[in-house]
């Protein structure tokens, strides 16, 4: 290892910085780039801090759940999410809008055993026996949360392969929790160890099956209608699209890429963590064995149904939540004030975005809506300038081929011009 590593993280941001620039041969652009980007905040939540990366932030609009219409901030940096989950919102809302289940909630924490060879019965017998004082271990591990009308709920005995896991539920309240369930697992491990038994792990499962979010949507026929295409021929073209995610994983994959499209991007906004979000949706899509897509489009008389259940474990307190300040007035944005809430809303924007892109595919297929979008981003990537970047978006899009060298020569042209 490079001498200079050495302590890094004992350094201050500045010191940090300017080693590395100084083992890299960092430009000094690269380097103000770094020192402009930086925080005081950003530095108390990670190690070896260097500076904020950046993510655009948008709002998703037309959402209307349970009655009620949100506007929803998304952090992402792919063009075309926050359009066509606002595109999808807005069709879905023309018919009515989201139903959304009120979602019940709890966090699974699991207790891995190692049971004796012989002894998995006798040992599982015990547990049960011992079901009462494991809760109660888990609760005086975080007795505030008792207070506040969480904890440890329940507890429940699997044996996945040879090994005994001690799945505790546990309500975490409004909060993301996984600190909390770190923690009275990890107690109920140490119990169990006094107890003589073999633990091998205690920690938060991401496979989040207590915490499931149902969102459903019927859409008019005359609501899906392309310039091109009738409503209802792209509905059962929709429909078909949907069956195929359901048989094949590599339609099912991209499929549900596209839904978590619109769910990480409010996941970011509202300082959830997005890679546990986004580990029990894909464990979910998995749950019989076959990966599918997790929302179904069926058709029903003149209608469109469309239903998605995932796993959304999410928090409106815990975590970075309280220390950003731009995550909290995210929260004044949406209005969104409870767990059950933001749960609700993110799975909405999770359809609406599965059926902008489904109803795209099925249609004029994806290009056509993205690449205007990209074209921006393109624009940008050869140096136009923010007067320059509409002029030669309008141009590429008229084009039938677009590339960075076609984007590089409109440009040349317009500055001629
Ligand atoms: C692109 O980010 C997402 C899509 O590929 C989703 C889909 O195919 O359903 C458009």
């Amino acid at each position: 290892m490079s001498n200079w590593q050495h302590g890094f993280y004992k350094l201050s941001t500045e010191e940090r910085r300017a080693r590395l620039s100084a083992a890299r041969h960092l430009s000094t652009a690269d380097q103000q780039l770094l020192s402009d980007g930086s925080s005081t905040l950003g530095n108390q939540l990670v190690e070896n801090y260097l500076t904020d990366y950046r993510l655009p932030e948008g709002v998703g609009l037309n959402l209307l759940v349970n009655g009620q219409e949100y506007q929803v901030p998304m952090a992402v940096e792919e063009p075309s999410v926050i359009a066509a989950a606002s595109n999808g919102a807005q069709r879905v809302a023309r018919s009515g809008g989201f139903q959304a289940a009120r979602q019940e909630r709890a966090l699974v924490g699991q207790v891995v055993l190692v049971p004796a060879d012989g002894e998995t019965d006798s040992e599982l017998a015990w547990l049960r026996d011992h079901r009462d004082d494991l809760l109660r271990v888990a609760n005086e591990a975080h007795p505030s949360m008792k207070r506040r009308g969480g904890g440890a709920k329940d507890v429940r005995f699997r044996t996945p392969g040879h090994f005994i896991s001690v799945d505790l539920s546990i309500d975490v309240c409004q909060a993301m929790g996984a600190n909390s369930v770190n923690t009275m697992a990890e107690a109920v491990g140490h119990w169990l160890t006094d107890h003589g038994f073999n633990v091998l792990t205690a920690i938060l499962s991401n496979y989040a099956t207590e915490s499931l979010q149902t969102v459903e949507c019927r859409v008019d026929f005359v609501n899906l209608a392309t310039a091109k295409m009738a409503g209802e021929k792209v509905a059962r073209r929709m429909a078909q699209l949907s069956d195929l995610a359901q048989v094949d994983p590599y339609r099912a994959a991209t499929h549900n890429k596209g839904i978590m499209n619109g769910i990480d991007a409010v996941m970011v906004a509202s300082g959830n963590d997005w890679r546990a979000i986004e580990a029990g949706a894909h464990a979910y899509a998995v749950k019989d064995g076959q990966y599918r897509g997790l929302s179904t489009w069926q058709i029903d008389g003149d209608q469109l149904i469309g239903r998605l259940t995932l796993p959304l474990p999410v928090g409106v307190v815990g975590g970075s939540i309280g220390l950003n300040p731009l995550t909290k007035a995210n929260y004044r944005i949406s209005g969104i004030e409870t767990a059950e809430e933001l749960a609700a809303v993110t799975a909405s924007v999770g359809l609406a975005q599965n059926l902008a892109a489904v109803r795209a595919l099925a249609s004029s297929g994806i290009q056509a809506g993205h690449m205007k979008l990209q074209y921006r981003s393109l624009a940008v990537s050869v140096g136009a300038t923010a007067d320059e970047v509409p002029q030669v978006t309008k141009k590429l899009a008229k084009l039938d081929h677009v590339d960075r060298s076609v984007a590089k020569q409109v440009l040349s042209e317009i500055r001629k011009d």
